[in-house]
C-alpha cells in the first residue's frame, strides 16, 4: 500500500460488535490496543492491563473480523523483561488469538527483543514518540520529539526497528516534520496518531473518533459522531418511557 501510495487506515477494537463494524466498513488494520485499560476497563494508564485481558479481547476482535489485519498489542511487562519472556508472550498471543501480528513500544532497548520475534515468524508493529507504556518516564502525555535531541533519537530508533524486522510503526504525537521525515526514510509504513498527514496511515482510537469520551478531546483526535451525548439522550429516553408506562406499548408485547 505505501508503495502504491494508499493510505492506511486503522481503528481500534476491543469487542465483536465492533470489530464486525469495522471489517464490513472496509478497515485495513484493526488494533486491539491496550487503551482498553483506559476505555473499557476505566483506568489512569495503559500499565494495569494483563496479558490475559489482551488474549481475551483479541479472540473475541478475531472471531469478528473476516478481511482486516488484526495486531494485539503486547502489554506492559510482557516483553521488556527479556527476548525469552517476549518470544514466549508474543508465541502465547499469536497461538490462542490467531492475531495476524503483535505491537510492541520502544526504540533501540526493544530493537533485539523484534528481531529474534520476527526471526521465529511473529510480525512486529513497532510504536514510537509518545508511548503510553513509558508514561511514569515522561510524566505526562505531551508531544514528544519537539527538541533536537529526543527528535534525533525517535528517528534512529525508526530506522533501527526497520532493520530489526518490523512491518510498521506506529508514530504517536510528534511534530508533523518528524513524522514526515520518518515516513519517507522507511520503506515499511507509519501509521500516524497525532503524528501529521504525512504518515502513511493513520490510527485513531475508535471511543475517541466516534465521540465517546466526552472529556478527552487532544487536537489529533477528529470526531466522527457524537455518540456520547446519543447514548445518554437514548438511556434518558428509555427511563422516562418506563416511567411514564409507555413502554412497552401492546404491540411489543406477546
Ligand atoms: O493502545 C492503543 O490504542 C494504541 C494506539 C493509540 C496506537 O497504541
Amino acid at each position: 500500500m505505501k508503495q502504491r501510495k494508499e493510505k492506511i487506515a486503522m481503528l481500534t477494537a476491543y469487542d465483536f460488535l465492533t470489530a464486525k463494524f469495522l471489517d464490513a466498513a472496509g478497515i485495513d488494520v484493526i488494533l486491539v490496543g491496550d487503551s482498553l485499560g483506559n476505555v473499557i476497563q476505566g483506568n489512569e494508564t495503559t500499565l494495569p492491563v494483563t496479558l490475559e485481558e489482551m488474549i481475551y479481547h483479541t479472540k473475541i476482535v478475531k472471531r469478528a473480523v473476516t478481511n482486516a489485519i488484526v495486531v494485539a498489542d503486547m502489554t506492559f511487562m510482557s516483553y521488556q523483561v527479556g527476548v525469552k519472556e517476549a518470544i514466549t508472550n508474543c508465541g502465547k498471543v499469536m497461538k490462542e488469538t490467531a492475531c495476524d501480528a503483535v505491537k510492541m513500544e520502544g526504540g533501540d532497548y526493544i530493537a533485539e527483543t523484534v528481531r529474534r520475534v520476527v526471526e521465529i515468524g511473529i510480525p512486529v508493529m513497532g510504536h514510537l514518540g509518545l508511548t503510553p507504556q513509558s508514561i511514569n518516564k515522561f510524566g505526562s502525555y505531551k508531544t514528544r520529539g519537539t527538541e533536537k535531541e529526543e527528535a534525533d533519537k525517535i528517528y534512529k530508533d525508526s530506522l533501527l526497528l526497520e532493520k530489526a524486522g518490523c512491518f510498521a510503526i506506529v508514530l504517536e504525537k510528534i511534530p508533523e516534520k518528524l513524522g514526515a521525515k520518518i515516513s519517507r526514510a522507511l520503506k515499511i509504513p507509519t501509521i500516524g496518531i497525532g503524528a501529521g498527514p504525512a504518515c502513511d496511515g493513520q490510527v485513531l482510537v475508535t471511543h475517541d473518533m466516534l465521540g465517546l469520551i466526552e472529556d478527552f478531546k487532544p487536537r489529533f483526535v477528529r470526531r466522527y459522531a457524537n455518540m456520547a451525548v446519543d447514548t445518554k439522550d437514548a438511556f434518558r429516553k428509555y427511563i422516562k418511557d418506563v416511567k411514564d408506562k409507555k413502554f412497552p406499548a401492546l404491540k411489543e408485547s406477546y
